[in-house]
């Protein structure tokens, strides 16, 4: 039996599906234990490409079950989607391989409203200004703030008409208020949220369940599990650069609450490392590179948002930001991806420390008050101009590519595991077995 998680080491967007997918091979059980339809995996597999948001990808591969654990806030709109969507395309989605925890909350459609209002501007006749933190729009901080303020409504609550109604009574009272008064909205409706449940219990109930205990079932039987992250430690609520964060906990210690698996559960931590680095939203991102090179890494890397479209803002590898996720997650190895990006962009940098006040620093400081102060001191590289996508081994790749990834390796502080050389599954370098 082996767990292993595989969690984000920048700002998301690592390439996290494609590895998910690579490593379901060899487990039983896919489990993803936070966020919710912010994340987006996109996977190739063979000529298709499927884009994901809340299933686990580890449904794709015949015969492994996949779990959407308690920590994780869905939209069971989307869900239903997503669900309909893959079966369309002849992926089977049965209550055997998919269950939903009655614990994950539910993003309702007030969620959604209230995360595009404050991140429009007011109405003129309110005061003040507001901090726009560039959120997918999905709803999720006011679901999981509704979570924390115990007025959230859970995935078993859909299959109980009568304290489902209650609980919506309660949540909309006060959101009401606040669109009314605040944003110039309209009302939400209780009956409107009745028929809603209506709709979603009706198509989702036989895929609610206990998650947990299908974990901890499949732990006893000596099953192997792995553990789906999505966005990435520097979105991390309480570790990442705050206010411009997620509301969930990205590292892998979410995993316990998120999933109900034990400090302890895991064998490995695989920690997805970007070859270059990206951040979609606003916040701060020392290692940002505006103008042709910002540009030209965009357009190969087709640094699109796989959520909302929006581009991503691009930047050199910051061996600081992941040094720092190695520590907070105990990553015990690297998987390097979108390395063949790279390819003609040399020279190629890293950051391998910050200056803060004339000081050397070599883990991201916690406020980004400080972070905004510090400089990124770079080491150089050649780059490579070869096409590395049929490389299988290091040996295959040149050695500009392979200068490359023995400084990233020293530089970020964990062995690598895994480097992917191109988008299909088979385009990996597999340096370690996983399960
Ligand atoms: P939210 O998760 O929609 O509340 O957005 C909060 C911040 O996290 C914003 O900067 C988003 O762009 C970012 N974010 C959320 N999910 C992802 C993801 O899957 N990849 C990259 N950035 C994300």
């Amino acid at each position: 039996m082996t767990s292993v998680a595989v969690v984000g080491s920048q700002w998301g967007d690592e390439g996290k599906g494609k590895v998910v997918d690579l490593l379901t091979e060899g487990a039983d059980l896919v489990v993803r234990f936070q966020g919710g339809n912010n994340a987006g995996h996109t996977l190739v597999v063979g000529s298709e490409t499927y884009a994901l948001h809340l299933v686990p990808s580890g449904i794709l591969h015949q015969g492994k079950r996949a779990l959407v654990g308690n920590g994780v806030v869905v939209d069971p709109d989307v869900l239903i989607e997503e669900m309909d969507a893959l079966a369309a395309r002849g992926v089977a989605i049965t209550p055997e391989n998919f269950t939903v925890s009655s614990s994950a909350h539910v993003i309702m459609p007030y969620h959604r409203l209230l995360d595009s209002a404050r991140e429009s501007p007011l109405p003129s006749s309110s005061p003040g200004g507001r901090l726009v933190i560039g959120t997918t729009g999905r709803g999720i901080g006011p679901c999981y703030e509704d979570k924390a303020s115990r007025q959230g409504l859970r995935m078993g609550d859909l299959l109980l008409p009568d304290r489902f109604r209650e609980r919506a009574r309660t949540a909309i009272m006060e959101k009401n208020a606040l669109f009314t008064g605040l944003y110039g909205l309209p009302e939400t409706r209780l009956s409107d949220l009745e028929a809603l449940r209506e709709r979603w219990a009706a198509r989702l109930a036989p895929f609610i369940g206990d998650a947990r205990k299908i974990l901890w079932d499949a732990l006893e039987e000596g099953r192997n599990v792995l553990f789906e992250g999505a966005q990435g430690s520097q979105l991390d609520i309480d570790h990442g650069t705050y206010p411009y964060v997620t509301s969930s906990t990205t590292l892998s210690g979410g995993i316990c609450g998120g999933s109900g698996a034990s400090p302890g559960t895991l064998d490995r931590v695989l920690g997805l490392v970007k070859a270059y680095t990206t951040r979609v939203g606003e916040g701060p991102f020392p290692t940002e590179v505006f103008g042709t090179h910002g540009d030209r890494l965009r357009e190969a890397g087709r640094e699109y948002g796989t959520t909302t479209g929006r581009p991503r803002r691009c930047g050199h590898l910051d061996a600081v930001a992941v040094r720092t996720a190695v520590a907070l997650s105990g990553i015990t190895s690297l998987a390097v991806t979108k390395l063949d990006v790279l390819r003609g962009l040399g020279p190629l940098k890293i950051a391998e420390s910050y200056l803060l006040d004339g000081q050397t620093i070599r883990h991201m400081p916690p406020d980004i008050h400080d972070l905004a102060l510090c400089e990124p001191v770079y080491r150089e590289y050649g780059g490579f101009e070869e096409d590395i996508s049929g490389a299988r081994s290091l040996a295959d790749l040149p050695s500009g590519a392979r200068k490359y990834l023995d400084g990233l390796e020293d530089l970020c502080g964990a062995p690598l595991g895994l480097v992917s050389v191109g988008p299909e599954r088979g385009e990996t370098v597999l340096l370690e077995k996983f399960f």
